[in-house]
């Protein structure tokens, strides 16, 4: 599929041509991922952050939020309970903190993996290559870093540098993978100034990049940050601007499943924020095959805002999973067994 395509699907409205798109994303999906929907304990370790990305509520810059940081008992309270309810993997998630060193994070990777069959995915932004090549050592299997937008000057307006250091996420992708982790981007969907050329661009990127896991949802405005503030503002002209809508959401999933076909694609928290009723189910039926149910503490998950409305905030990990399980059963779906890596493929003889 070429760039002319992917942008007409982006831009397609009549009902019965994108069935057809739905329909071609779920056969890829059953064929090279099989039925299974895998589980990821997702745990939001921290949320101090010391970025000023325009769009999320966890920037510095925010002091409207509680911040907090778990210890490693509570951390390992929430892994032992994804082991209780049979998950495969942990995911820690955390804006880019300071206060989370290497030995620290080093030394609960390596707890995790010695006492549990858990695989770990970190998430914890874009951090050095001391920290990554030591959390790798100690036993972390992914790492998931969204390049948000594959245009440099939307980029780089939208996300700061930090002490003058531009960050370059495609280089920490790259760094990733010769590290050997599984490697997981995205992008948002949406992004006032993000136009139709601009999110084929990422989706040919995804490819391109060969991601083991690609994770992408609707662009939530946040009244805290400048991009929530000046939406208005900062759109491009209306034919080609974006929007950030669920309808676009799932042409992007269903684009990603055919453009990467053994990738890990999960239905986001995002899109179920837009909706709650059936946005996650949708996902999975248009090329989605993961979920992540959230293990955060109750008393921390309102202050992980990343965006506001956050589906789910007040759910127990024990109501996340019932309600997951109970979901995945009604599309006719299993609930997956083990790790759920990456499916076996050619590039792995690529990579090592
Ligand atoms: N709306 C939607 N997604 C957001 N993210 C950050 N801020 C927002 C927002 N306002 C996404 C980014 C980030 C991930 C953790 O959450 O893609 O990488
Ligand atoms: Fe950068 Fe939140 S401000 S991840």
């Amino acid at each position: 599929m070429d760039r002319k395509e992917i942008i007409g699907w982006l831009r397609e409205e009549r009902e019965e041509k994108l069935c057809g798109l739905w329909y071609e994303a779920d056969e890829l999906r059953r064929r090279h991922v099989g039925e299974e929907v895998h589980l990821r304990g997702l745990v939001e370790i921290s949320n101090h952050c010391n970025r000023e990305c325009h769009y999320c509520g966890l920037r510095v810059g925010n002091r409207n939020i509680r911040r907090y940081r778990m210890t490693a008992e509570e951390i390992m309270g929430c892994v032992n309970e994804a082991v209780e309810y049979g998950y495969g993997t942990v995911v820690m998630q955390s804006g880019e903190d300071q206060g989370i060193s290497k030995e620290w994070m080093e030394g609960i990777v390596r707890q995790i993996r010695r006492e549990t069959p858990l695989a770990v995915t970190l998430s914890l932004g874009e951090r050095s290559e001391a920290d990554l090549d030591a959390w790798r050592q100690a036993g972390a299997n992914r790492y998931l870093l969204r390049f948000e937008t594959s245009n440099r000057a939307l980029y780089e307006q939208i996300h700061p540098t930090l002490n003058g250091r531009r960050s370059d996420r495609l280089e920490i992708l790259r760094m990733l993978t010769r590290m050997g982790y599984e490697v997981g981007s995205g992008v948002m969907i949406g992004i006032p100034g993000q136009t139709w050329e601009d999110l084929a661009a990422d989706i040919e990127l995804f490819r391109d990049l060969d991601l083991d896991m690609i994770g992408v949802g609707p662009f939530i405005p946040h009244p805290g940050t400048p991009l929530g503030r000046d939406v208005e503002k900062l759109l491009a002209p209306v034919s080609e601007q974006v929007p950030a809508t669920e309808l676009m959401t799932y042409k992007v999933i269903a684009l990603a499943r055919i453009l990467c076909p053994e990738a890990n694609i999960p239905s986001t928290t995002a899109l179920a924020t837009l909706n709650l009723a059936e946005g996650r189910e949708l996902g999975l039926s248009r090329g989605a095959n993961i979920v992540m149910p959230n293990l955060t503490p109750v008393a921390y998950r309102a202050d992980y805002e990343i965006y506001p409305a956050k589906a789910c905030i007040r759910e127990t990990a024990e109501d996340c999973r019932t309600c997951l399980n109970r979901r995945i059963a009604s599309i006719g779906r299993q609930v997956g067994k083990g790790k759920g890596s990456r499916v076996n493929n050619s590039s792995l003889t690529k990579r090592f």
